[in-house]
């Protein structure tokens, strides 16, 4: 059972924060795939203590998206104790996580995201300020180290335990490694060995029997799912099902997709605006269309698409084409 603080997950399924791509639309989608926890796109302390009005509209979470974690990051223990508390008081996430495992190095020049990983000492500090000035459990998300000299996951996680932190998620690269080779699944079980609080293991879950398989060989308590559930939230429900009953679910048909997608995509209008919704779609319908034969001709289309009406002229089409050919199959 995977429980942070006093909160019961229903499962131990949890979707991977993911900037760009985590906003209300897309894990309100993903929860009612069945997700048991669902984290959203990190966002900036400071842009939160300069009421940016983007960063704002970040921390807009739907009920039924609930229970959520809301990820921040930031570099100063001042201002990143400041943007928890203002996250604890005023909006109605569950979880308050912080990132500690962000590469890209616009975020670890500012000594965010994974520059804490060579710091034991300051993770401590940092996590122990947050977890002292909120009410909201304060969790972590950590890769496992800088790179392979400096692996320091098992004092980084006792440090978030000691600190009060409820508990911690762990990405099995190091920063070095961005998103190459192999997530390392042996670390993640080291982690969940050394301390009490709940582990998250995340990394290279691909497949509904990779998550059992983590959970299995890990110990792990949740299983967190990124990139293998962008345009795929059937990835979460064929998880959840496997793991509940051993039942391996088929994949959804062509047309399944696209209503998917296409739902998805007026859930993100409502949250921006048309214009904004519909670029913005673009990358994800190409997630959705991944794996439907001869989709390169729609895919460059929907690049030049700049309305709803466009792009759902252009998904609907291509779910009648594939349907018209499967009939064909059949009566030959
Ligand atoms: C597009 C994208 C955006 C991401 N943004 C974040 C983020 O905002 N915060 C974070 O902690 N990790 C972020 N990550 C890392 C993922 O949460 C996850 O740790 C990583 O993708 C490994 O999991 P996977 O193999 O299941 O994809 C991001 C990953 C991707 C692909």
């Amino acid at each position: 059972m995977l429980k942070i603080g006093d909160i019961v997950m229903k499962n131990p399924v949890v979707l991977a924060p993911m900037a760009g791509v985590c906003n209300s639309a897309f894990r309100l989608t993903v929860k009612e795939f069945g997700a048991g926890l669902v984290c959203a796109e990190m966002v900036s302390d400071k842009g939160i203590l300069f009421k940016n009005e983007k960063t704002m509209n970040m921390l807009y979470i739907d009920e039924r998206e609930k229970p959520l974690s809301l990820q921040i990051f930031g570099g100063e223990k001042e201002t990143l104790v400041e943007a928890a508390r203002f996250v604890d008081k005023n909006t109605n996430a569950d979880i308050i996580d912080i990132n500690m495992g962000c590469p890209v190095p616009k975020i670890t020049k500012c000594d965010a995201g994974a520059r804490w990983l060579l710091d034991p000492d300051k993770i401590y500090e940092m996590v122990s300020a947050v977890v002292d000035a909120v009410e909201k459990p304060v969790t972590v998300k950590m890769r496992i180290g800088w790179d392979e000299e400096h692996i320091f996951a098992v004092k980084n996680a006792r440090a978030v335990e000691r600190a009060g932190g409820k508990a911690v998620a762990v990405h099995g690269r190091t920063r070095v490694q961005m998103y190459e080779g192999k997530a390392n699944w042996d670390i993640i079980r080291e982690v969940k060995q050394s301390v009490n609080i709940p582990v998250i293991g995340n990394g290279d879950v691909e497949t509904p029997q990779d998550a059992k398989r983590m959970l299995e060989e890990t110990g792990v308590d949740g299983v967190m799912i990124g990139r293998a559930a962008l345009g795929n939230p059937w990835m979460i429900y064929r998880t959840v099902k496997y793991l509940e009953t051993g039942e391996l679910m088929g994949e959804p048909s062509v047309r399944e997709k696209m209503d998917v997608c296409i739902l998805h995509l007026d859930r993100l209008i409502a949250l921006k605006n048309e214009h904004v919704a519909v670029r913005e779609m673009r990358k994800h319908a190409a997630w959705y269309l991944k794996g439907v034969k001869g989709n390169a001709k729609v895919r460059n289309a929907i690049n030049e698409c700049n309305t709803r009406e466009d792009l759902v002229m252009l998904l609907n089409g291509l779910a009648a084409e594939v349907e018209e050919k499967e009939i064909q199959a059949i009566v030959g």
